[in-house]
């Protein structure tokens, strides 16, 4: 019999598809709910329907009270690795829970209270996952921002979510720099027209903040004074349907989209995944080196593994360089972890200081029996490499900040599949996908178009962008009715496996990053010597894109244009922030366009990435594209 045949794979597949109320009901009994849901499906409800929309439910008490009052009290529940502060700190089940009872009172004592917003903006610090589950506790809704965003964008999130609270730390620290986080703090709420009541700052060792009289709280003192007075919040009872949080992501304009997460559905989703996706039973560690500040982040650093009872490990540094690249593999022997997870560009850093793996011959790493990769697509070398190095089944898989977990994956409980290289495999239950044309007609396996998910999506996946449900219909919902646009391109093969090649919009992925280009075309447009411009993702050894910007000057610029792109360069790190790797702008005398006036970009990038290209017939001026690759060649 082929590994194929013994995956239970497709049968749970067909099921969840028949009967999704059935599976996703049966799902539903892996969580302690408040108040069992009387139905599972309500598709009178939403955009497209709710999940358990009468299910009563906390998920604090999920991952953390249940596992204290079923018998883990004395079990690992976090373990946070710091090579860059040198400080390892574990938290057992009810060493978490005591900690998030506290914050969760501080927080109440704060004014925060049930569908209350609270924005954390935190470096990878244990205290950001107490946060989190103490909004959770408190039915609040939490919004983390990630650490690499700069004030502007801090500012347009703020101005969206409306926190009562902002919680924050003085400082993060990246490899070859602290970086004050304080400041930038203070700059988003100057620039906000939202103002919070209160921030709570985490005073680091490395670097102390300024707190501001009347505003600014510091953790450690209200941490302590809740603990001294016995102070604890209860679980407070929310719907299934209530936010749990708010993630922004690029949308293709400057504005983020706020993705909403529900609590019911995403219990049952990601409980659901640990075991059977993932492979994971409770009580084994975990090792997922995302940031809190991205989706993968929040559902596998923190929420699923705390579902799951398992142990967690959050690791502040980086692939290599902290200190070098057997970071991941030290890790795993320490904390004994059975899985990692990660994104392909921290391998291909890996591979780049290590190629023979020598690093990982240190250590002892024969607890792990899975890699899984995700955040952007896997490039079969790099899987490859990985294969060889590790011995072990690499599995990519395919989501989004919006599904909130994996849409197509490889699913190691119900039995591995076999692996193609280049494809996530295939559809998780509650995920019908198709490919289609533009007509939205579907294609034929092998053949490339948009890929899109039959509604209902499952459980888990956004129910709306926050208090922007029209906003929501429109991205998502409105081109192909009955479907939900995924925005990724591919194809399907014969065997059903699904092939992710790449967004339709202008979003760019840069070292597992999603970053849109057009809100860096807003922000180089904002240069007073920029009378247009063009941003595009070209190919990067390690980080799979960065992007590079084309500037025409306003006509009558005189100034040096070297000192121009530097400065679009710092506008750049300054308003969006140093995260998206902007480095390289390039001044062109025009931008190449067809006739009815649309910038060539398909082409723009293929001379970028010296890959061959044909003049378009459509050119408005052949010699644009020409001007194009001299540039370039003068700045490489
Ligand atoms: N706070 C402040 N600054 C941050 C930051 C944070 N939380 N995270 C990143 N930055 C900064 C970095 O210091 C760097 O600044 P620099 O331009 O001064 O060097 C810049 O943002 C880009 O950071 P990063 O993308 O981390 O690139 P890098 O060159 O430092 O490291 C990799 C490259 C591949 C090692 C790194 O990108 C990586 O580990 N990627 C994995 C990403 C991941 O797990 N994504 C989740 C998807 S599942
Ligand atoms: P994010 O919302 O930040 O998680 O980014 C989601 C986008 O990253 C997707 O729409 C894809 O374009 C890309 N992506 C994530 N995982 C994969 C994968 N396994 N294969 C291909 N693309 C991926």
């Amino acid at each position: 019999m082929s590994i194929h045949e013994c995956s239970r794979y497709r049968e749970v597949h067909a099921r969840s598809v028949s009967d999704p109320e059935g599976f996703w009901g049966e799902a539903a009994r892996e969580i302690d709910w408040i108040q069992a849901p009387t139905k599972v499906f309500d598709p009178s409800k939403g955009l497209y329907g709710r999940w358990f929309a009468d299910g009563v439910v906390n998920t604090c008490y999920n991952a953390l009270d249940r596992h204290v009052e079923g018998g883990r009290a004395d079990q690992l529940a976090l373990i946070h690795d710091s090579p860059v502060t040198g400080t390892v700190t574990k938290f057992t089940y009810r060493q978490l829970l005591d900690e998030v009872k506290a914050f969760a009172a501080v927080l109440a004592d704060l004014g925060v209270g049930k569908g209350d917003r609270v924005i954390i903006y935190m470096p990878m610090v244990s205290e950001a996952v107490v946060a989190m589950l103490a909004c959770a506790r408190l039915g609040a809704v939490h919004s983390v921002v990630f650490g690499g965003f700069a004030a502007k964008e801090l500012a347009t999130r703020i101005n969206d979510a409306k926190p009562k609270v902002i919680l924050s730390a003085s400082c993060g620290i990246e490899v070859s720099r602290i970086v004050p986080y304080k400041p930038l703090l203070d700059d988003a709420i100057a620039l906000a027209a939202h103002q919070p009541e209160s921030c709570v700052i985490l005073q680091r060792p490395q670097l102390k903040a300024d707190l501001i009289n009347g505003r600014d709280h510091d953790w450690a003192t209200l941490r302590a004074e809740a603990i001294a007075a016995g102070k604890s919040a209860p679980c407070t009872p929310v719907l299934a349907t209530d936010p749990l949080y708010i993630l922004y992501t690029s949308g293709t304009t400057g504005q983020p989209k706020g993705v909403v997460r529900d609590n019911g559905g995403y219990l049952v989703a990601l409980k659901w995944t640990m075991e059977n996706l993932y492979g994971v039973k409770p009580g084994e560690a975990w090792l997922c080196t995302s940031d809190i500040g991205w989706v993968v982040g929040h559902s596998y650093i923190v929420y699923g593994p705390l579902f799951h009872g398992a142990t967690t490990i959050m690791y502040e540094g980086k692939p290599v360089a902290t200190p070098d690249a057997g970071a991941f593999w030290r890790l795993v022997e320490d904390y004994k972890a059975v899985a990692l997870f990660t994104a392909p560009t921290a391998f291909r850093a890996i591979r780049k200081e290590d190629p023979e793996g020598a690093f990982i011959k240190k250590y002892d790493i024969s607890t792990l029996r899975t890699l899984f990769l995700a955040g952007e697509r896997a490039d079969p070398p790099t899987v490859e490499w990985a294969e060889q190095q590790l011995k072990l089944p690499v599995i990519d898989h395919w989501w989004q900040t919006e599904t909130g977990w994996c849409i197509a994956g490889n699913p190691v409980g119900l039995g591995l599949l076999p692996v193609k290289h280049g494809s996530p495999t295939v559809p998780m239950p509650g995920y019908q996908l198709e490919v289609v044309d533009e007509a939205a007609k579907p294609v034929p396996a092998g053949t490339m178009g948009s890929i899109v998910i039959k509604l209902p999506l499952p459980p888990g996946c956004l129910p709306t962008l926050w208090e922007q449900d029209e906003r929501c219909r429109e991205s998502y919902f409105a081109d192909y009715p009955g479907y939900y646009k995924t925005s990724d391109a591919g194809y399907m093969d014969e065997d059903g496996y699904v092939f992710v090649m790449g967004r339709t919009d202008d979003i760019i992925n840069v070292a597992g990053h999603r970053l849109s280009t057009g809100g860096m075309e807003e922000i180089l447009a904002s240069h007073p010597d920029v009378a247009e411009c063009a941003v595009l993702g070209v190919a990067d050894p390690i980080k799979g894109e960065v992007p590079c910007g084309f500037l025409v000057l306003k006509s009558g610029v005189t100034r040096d244009h070297a000192e121009i792109e530097k400065e679009v360069v710092k506008l750049v790190r300054d308003k969006l922030g140093p995260v998206a790797a902007f480095k390289l702008a390039v001044t062109v005398g025009r931008l190449p366009k067809t006739r009815s006036g649309k910038i060539l970009r398909g082409t723009m990038k293929k001379i970028a990435d010296g890959e061959a290209w044909s003049m378009p017939a459509t050119i408005e001026d052949p010699n644009a594209l020409e001007e194009i690759s001299v540039a370039l060649k003068s700045h490489h």
